[in-house]
């Protein structure tokens, strides 16, 4: 794992410490200004260092940053920043928001891209909230944050593997939550589900997985399309950064920054009640 200098100017770590994975990309650099702002001390993470720095620069130079690349389904990169967190003055939140979104109809997409999202979205976050708990639930005391997506709530058609994580993700923080009602209620847990938000994740996951999208067929090209123009359509990335800070005051689990999101979790409930046939969103 490459760590890069840590800045150690500021005023120290009154505000906590907070891990964020994924803190080049567009939600992860906004909840790190946010948290920032809060007055924490930040331990940065994502797979390419341009990224990271340029979202770093974004930081006033009055937080203390450390930043770190590597990659989220290794879990001794989880192990490396838990330990810069406890050398900043010890880990309080931890955001695992690293992903990647790769389209395709679900007998086409290769399973490289297949486990790359698997890797990535799920296994990225197990082995961050193992990490981040190992020290969290001895302590009893922090909270333990997964963005997971409006996705993990309803099923799209042409993302199959994302949605399998993002319902993966849900399903593992809300065990996670209740686990530590019982065994550390100090420490808190969220799940953050935004719905469409304008970022370049879909350049961003192309080039983690080092493919172009040239050889979609007709239908998931189609389905490519209409992702990417809801993202550019979507809400600004500080929403979610919002949302985050608001539920690390209030300890609340269920983090949904759109209320469309909501809306559409209700309505695949009531189809499950009614016996009704799921809706495709993207129709
Ligand atoms: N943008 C949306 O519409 C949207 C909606 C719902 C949920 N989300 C979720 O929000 C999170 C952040 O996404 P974003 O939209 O900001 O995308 P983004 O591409 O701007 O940010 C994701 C970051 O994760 C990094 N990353 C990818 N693979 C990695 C790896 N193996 N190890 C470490 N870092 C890695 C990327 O380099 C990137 O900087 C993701 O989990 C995504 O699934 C996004």
């Amino acid at each position: 794992m490459g760590f890069g200098a840590a800045r150690t100017a500021g005023s120290g770590s009154g505000g906590g410490v907070a891990i964020v994975t994924g803190a080049g990309g567009g939600i992860g650099a906004a909840v790190a200004r946010r948290l920032s702002e809060a007055g924490m001390s930040l331990v940065l993470a994502d797979r390419s260092r341009a990224l990271l720095d340029a979202a770093a620069s974004t930081i006033p130079r009055s937080t203390r940053v450390v930043t770190a690349v590597g990659d989220v389904g290794d879990p001794a990169h989880h192990a490396g920043l838990v330990t810069a967190a406890e050398d900043l003055g010890g880990l309080t939140v931890s955001v695992q928001n690293a992903g990647v979104v790769l389209a395709g109809l679900s007998w086409e997409v290769p399973l490289e891209q297949w486990e790359l999202q698997v890797r990535v979205n799920y296994w990225g976050v197990v082995h961050g909230v193992r990490a981040a708990l190992g020290v969290m639930a001895p302590r009893g005391l922090g909270h333990v944050v997964a963005v997971a997506s409006g996705a993990g709530l309803v099923a799209t058609p042409g993302l199959a593997p994302y949605v399998s994580t993002k319902h993966a993700v849900v399903g593992l923080m809300e065990s996670v939550r209740h686990e530590l009602a019982r065994a550390a209620p100090g420490v808190r847990a969220s799940v953050v589900c935004p719905g469409n938000v304008r970022t370049p994740i879909a350049a961003n996951s192309l080039a983690a997985a080092g493919v172009g999208d040239e050889d979609l067929s007709p239908v998931a090209q189609a389905v490519a399309d209409r992702v990417r123009a809801d993202v550019d359509a979507g809400a600004a990335p500080e929403t979610v950064a919002e949302a985050v800070q608001a539920a690390l005051a209030s300890g609340r689990f269920w983090v949904l920054p759109q209320r469309e999101v909501a809306l559409g979790a209700l309505d695949r409930v009531q189809r499950i009640v009614d016996g009704r046939e799921p809706v495709d969103l993207l129709a």
